[in-house]
């Protein structure tokens, strides 16, 4: 697979309030792993988190919390390259090129517009609407071979794969972009709300209850596992049975996850249990791993010129793969 291009991962994260457990177990932990093995580019989507109105003093801040929370879970800015999308400028540009690649139906099928323009689907900002045509330029623009994502940026990327195949059919150039792989962990790909497990952990839940934040302080955590909701009946090893309770077994994986140990074994582990025990020891494990974490965010994030110089750093960096690729890409188009 990808047999004609370097490996090479890309992947974003919006810059819109605190990050949360959803997006450290599911993407940024895995973000950490790739680093020790592959080149990687993360970015930080500043044009994507303007697709909802952002306050500018608090999206600015946003970028900076992002970047501290970057390397707080141990990504190394001399190894990786790590910036802000919008100063780069080919992102914005290749995203142009794609919105006339990319098909309307194609874009009415994203489930995630949906979601987030819900009733009131006219009152959505344009740039909702192409997102995804963004989202695979920024992963094109650097032909990254590797995307590693959570599993709710599944249908992006197959538009993603869509574009690159459209664009390398249209132009004749069959090897020009490569068809580039999700990479969604296995086992546990969507971590959930902690008020329903039915629904995904998100910035934009209302309840602070539904999430932990990397940010939240222990007591924070301990109210907010105490108080996530499950069911009287006691654990069981009986996988089928926790399939109809989705609070519980989204805590499970959440232990497991944490622990780095499989479901399997957790349930070996705390099979007879009820769940306030079993919320004693998820409370314990994730206090132990997160409040460090937060705690290193909030020092970082005092060094604005340590920061600045990360990202200006990481842009340099960014910007050379981006300008030779665009200008391939321009030739390709017919620019001159
Ligand atoms: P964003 O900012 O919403 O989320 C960042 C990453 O966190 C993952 N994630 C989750 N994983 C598991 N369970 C959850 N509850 C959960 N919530 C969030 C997301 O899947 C994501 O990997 N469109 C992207 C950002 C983006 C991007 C890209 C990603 C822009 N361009 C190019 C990859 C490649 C987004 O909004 O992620």
């Amino acid at each position: 697979m990808n047999k004609n291009f370097k490996d090479l991962v890309f992947s974003g994260v919006q810059p819109t309030g605190n990050l949360h457990l959803g997006n450290y177990l599911g993407a940024i932990k895995n973000f950490v792993e790739l680093q020790k093995k592959t080149d990687c580019i993360y970015s930080i989507v500043d044009l994507h988190a303007i697709t909802v109105f952002q306050d500018p003093k608090e999206l600015k801040n946003s970028i900076f919390e992002t970047l501290s929370s970057f390397i707080a879970c141990g990504l190394d800015f001399k190894k990786s390259i790590i910036f802000n999308q919008s100063s780069v400028s080919g992102h914005a540009e290749l995203a142009w090129i794609f919105n006339c690649v990319s098909r309307l139906g194609w874009l009415n099928r994203m489930t995630q517009f949906k979601e987030k323009a819900g009733s009131n689907k006219e009152n959505a900002s344009v740039g909702l609407y192409v997102y995804p045509n963004l989202m695979a330029a920024d992963i094109l623009l650097y032909k990254a071979t590797h995307v590693p994502v959570g599993d709710d940026q599944k249908q992006h990327l197959e538009l993603c794969r869509d574009i690159a195949n459209k664009f390398n059919n249209d132009f004749n150039k069959s090897n020009f972009f490569p068809i580039p792989e999700p990479l969604i962990q296995k086992k546990f790909s969507r971590v959930m709300s902690l008020r329903d497990g039915k629904k995904k952990m998100s910035k934009s839940e209302e309840s602070d209850y539904s999430r932990i934040n990397l940010q939240d302080s222990e007591d924070q955590i301990e109210k907010k596992i105490k108080k996530a909701k499950t069911d009287s009946s006691l654990i069981t090893s009986d996988k089928k049975d926790l399939e109809k309770r989705p609070e519980a077994l989204n805590l499970l994986n959440i232990y497991s996850s944490i622990t780095n140990t499989s479901l399997e074994k957790t349930l070996k582990e705390m099979e007879g249990k009820d769940f306030s025990k079993f919320k004693k020891n998820l409370s314990d494990v994730l206090i132990a791993t997160i409040c460090p974490i937060g705690k290193k965010i909030k020092e970082l994030n005092k060094d604005k010129s340590l920061l600045l110089n990360i990202l200006r750093n990481g842009a340099e960096k960014a910007k050379i793969i981006a300008d030779k690729n665009l200008k391939e890409i321009k030739e390709i188009v017919g620019f001159i």
